[in-house]
């Protein structure tokens, strides 16, 4: 169970955090899910949610999910702020690894994804998105083996780099 996966809303910062916890434990690695569906499908997450619609969108995380089995050796991966929705992707990060989640205040997350034209999620009201992430909330909530306290992005990065030491 060497596998930590990094949940949280849009804009909470889970590439950041999560690139500086991995470095954080030696031969540990990072890996960004969304990476991985862009370089899979050929295609940006605009394009994939324009192009082939949002279900396929979600197929390709959940593929993405499963291939993370072929990791070699510890890593902490950052999912996509919809990754956990499906009870079917919790089951798979449980099976491999343990969540971790990087809890941050709304309006942070806003001011850093409003009008982002790589976020076809976020394209939305303020209100909409409020509501969407507190939807989410509780959904991370319910999942995660460990909640990430507020913090610089050193001492976030700790905490996960701390789980992921433990599970070595
Ligand atoms: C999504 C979040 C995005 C990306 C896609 C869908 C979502 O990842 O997976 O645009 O449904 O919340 P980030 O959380 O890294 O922005």
């Amino acid at each position: 169970m060497n596998l930590i996966y990094l949940c949280g809303f849009m804009g909470c910062g889970k590439t950041t955090v999560g690139r500086a916890a991995a470095c954080l434990v030696p031969g540990a690695g990072f890996l960004d899910l969304d990476d991985r569906i862009v370089e899979r499908e050929g295609l940006s997450i605009p394009e994939i949610f324009s192009q082939k619609g949002e279900a396929s969108f979600r197929d390709a995380e959940t593929t993405a999910l499963l291939e993370t089995s072929d990791l070699r050796g510890p890593a902490v991966i950052a999912t996509g702020g919809g990754a956990l929705i499906s009870e079917r992707n919790v089951s798979i990060c449980r099976s491999k690894g343990r969540i971790a989640f990087l809890d941050v205040p709304f309006e942070i997350c806003y001011q850093r994804i409003r009008s982002d034209p790589n976020r076809p999620v976020a394209a939305r009201e303020k209100s909409a998105l409020r509501e969407l992430y507190e939807k989410r909330r509780s959904i991370y909530l319910r999942h995660c083996d460990i909640l990430v306290e507020d913090g610089t992005i050193d001492e976030r990065a700790e905490q996960i780099a701390a789980l992921l030491r433990k599970e070595l």
